[in-house]
């Protein structure tokens, strides 16, 4: 079993002009890329394996991201399954030239499968779970997974190797 705060991680980024709009605001695909880097290092550091996303839950962008502002994504494990992880990835912003506290710019839950070095998913370390809040956090995780389980049952072909 291990803590989530064993490997949490934290990639940190100024925006430029080539990663967003003509107006200023940041591609939200940029961020994406970012957050999914950034869970995945979470994911990796739990499983000491190489691993997949196979999935991204509630994706909500709360406010637009400029040129110029720092970008921070922290990736903490929720939950873990037998061959699965799921990540909760927050995105702070940061106006480097002012005193203003960081804002919370977007939030997601991605999934990651860890893999064997014949590609196929192989088990990972139970996440052990100390405080209310990452027990909440955990039996949330679980909903979702066991949610996600039963709704491929009925709809998701299966993966050919
Ligand atoms: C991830 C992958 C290997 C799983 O293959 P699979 O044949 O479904 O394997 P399994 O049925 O044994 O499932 C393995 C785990 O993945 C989870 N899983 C599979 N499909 C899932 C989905 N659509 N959503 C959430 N979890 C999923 C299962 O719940 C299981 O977790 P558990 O062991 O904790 O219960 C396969 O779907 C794949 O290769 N997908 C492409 C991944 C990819 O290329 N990502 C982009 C590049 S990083």
């Amino acid at each position: 079993m291990k803590k989530s705060m064993q490997s949490r991680s934290v990639l940190s980024e100024i925006m430029l002009p080539c990663q967003a709009n003509p107006s200023g605001k940041v591609h939200g695909g940029e961020i994406m890329k970012m957050m999914d880097n950034c869970g995945g290092v979470a994911a990796m550091r739990h499983a000491k394996t190489n691993v997949v996303t196979v999935r991204v839950d509630e994706m909500v962008f709360h406010q637009p991201i400029m040129v110029g502002q720092l970008v921070i994504c922290e990736a903490q494990l929720v939950f873990a399954g037998r061959t699965s992880m799921e990540v909760k990835v927050t995105v702070k912003v940061e106006d480097m030239m002012n005193e203003l506290p960081t804002k919370v710019a977007l939030t997601a839950f991605f999934t990651y499968v860890a893999l064997d070095e014949e590609g196929k998913p192989c088990q990972v370390p139970g996440l052990l779970v100390e405080t209310e809040e990452e027990k909440e956090a955990f039996e949330n995780g679980r909903q979702r997974y066991l949610e996600h389980k039963k709704n491929r049952q009925k709809t998701e072909e299966p993966v050919r190797r």
